[in-house]
């Protein structure tokens, strides 16, 4: 009998060209690139064509009638956005698997105006990608400085090796089944706190703490009743996610453009002491910031609210997905673990 990983722990499940991450020395590698490289300078468009040969089509934007009403209905029920982007994605049409890259900013843009009682904006060709989410949700054309910001965000966490939601999408994609499918799958993964789920608590925990005199108590009661803080930890990495830098020099660049300056500064203070505290709590094991934490700051400094968060990091991830779903299409295997039977075992069936 093969030995049981829990979380199938180092395990190697999947050969990928798309990104490779090295825990130890704190690296990614995006299609070769270094993230730090690539990220704040590439367009979406371009990462894109990195991981997929293929151009995203600005054509491919507008969603389905059936869509647009699916949203209507979900918000009219007060859906999460996260929920209502798992909702409406099975009933995109979908010839490509890039169709329903271009199709997330119109689907999550629509919803959360829907939601907040206004009227959904036309798609626009004209725009970037990146600029074209902003537009979708805010109806207005966004400054380069504004894009920028977001298009870092989007090719800093478009792929990250075989994290949770990337796994469901191989393991989908390893059955035959459709892109839809395997991303639909994908986005449940992401929804959990211990994957895309903890920026919003991450920054809620910031604006608990309202001022940096307060952190080491509200942290430290944290700690003592058991929680995680969220923003800290990674199960690869063992020293700084790089994702982490590429952020915060993103949102240095966007709140010295304006943005709300005292969180900024609140939130690198905060992070100094859960650092610090994080250490004394769990000596032995080495908790850092990761990507999630700089995530809720440079969302909440492009004036996003925090339920979006996790839809946007769909944005950029739904990038990978896809290539990943192509990747095992193409060189996979059905992927088919053995579990470890525990359970009792010669009980007599009494009708
Ligand atoms: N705060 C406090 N304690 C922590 C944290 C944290 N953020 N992270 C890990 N620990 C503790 C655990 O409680 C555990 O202690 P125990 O051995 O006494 O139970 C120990 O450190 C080891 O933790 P593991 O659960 O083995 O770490 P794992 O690799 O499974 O988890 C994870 C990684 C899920 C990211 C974890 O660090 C965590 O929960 N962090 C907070 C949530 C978060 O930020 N998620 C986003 C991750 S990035 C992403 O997915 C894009």
């Amino acid at each position: 009998m093969n030995q049981k990983k829990d979380g199938l722990d180092g395990v190697i499940a999947a050969s990928t060209r798309l990104s490779r991450v090295d825990g130890e020395a704190g690296t990614l590698l995006l299609t070769g690139y270094a993230v730090e490289d690539l990220a704040p300078h590439a367009t979406f468009e371009e990462v894109a064509y990195l991981f997929l040969h293929r151009h995203l089509s600005a054509a491919r934007r507008a969603i389905p009638q059936a869509t647009v009403e699916l949203l209507r209905a979900a918000a009219a029920r007060r859906a999460p956005p996260m929920d209502a982007l798992l909702m409406a994605t099975p009933t995109l049409r979908v010839e490509q698997p890039e169709d329903v890259i271009a199709a997330f900013p119109t689907i999550i843009g629509t919803y959360w105006r829907l939601l907040n009682n206004q009227t959904p904006v036309p798609v626009r060709e004209d725009l970037s990608h990146a600029a074209h989410y902003l537009h979708q949700l805010s109806g207005e054309a966004p400054t380069p400085a504004r894009t920028r910001a977001l298009e870092t965000y989007l090719n800093t966490v478009c792929d990250h090796g075989l994290n949770a939601s990337t796994f469901t999408a191989r393991v989908i994609a390893s059955t035959h089944a459709d892109v839809v499918a395997a991303i639909t799958g994908a986005l449940g993964a992401l929804k959990g706190p211990l994957h895309g789920g903890a920026p919003g608590p991450a920054l809620d925990m910031v604006f608990e703490i309202g001022t940096a005199d307060r952190a080491e108590a509200v942290i430290r009661a944290k700690l003592d009743a058991g929680e995680r803080l969220m923003g800290f930890g990674h199960r690869i990495y063992r020293v700084r996610d790089p994702r982490a830098d590429v952020l915060a020099q993103a949102a240095e660049r966007l709140y010295a453009n304006g943005a709300d300056r005292a969180v900024y500064e609140l939130a690198r203070s905060v992070e100094r002491t859960a650092l610090r505290l994080l250490h004394e709590h769990k000596p032995e094991r080495r908790l850092d910031t990761n990507v999630e934490f700089y995530t809720a700051l440079l969302l909440h400094g492009l004036g996003l609210s925090t339920e979006l968060f996790t839809p946007t990091f769909a944005v950029g991830r739904v990038l990978g997905w896809c290539a990943h779903y192509l990747e095992q299409r193409r060189d996979g295997r059905l992927i088919r673990p053995q579990s470890e039977y525990i359970g009792p075992v010669g009980l007599q069936y009494v009708a």
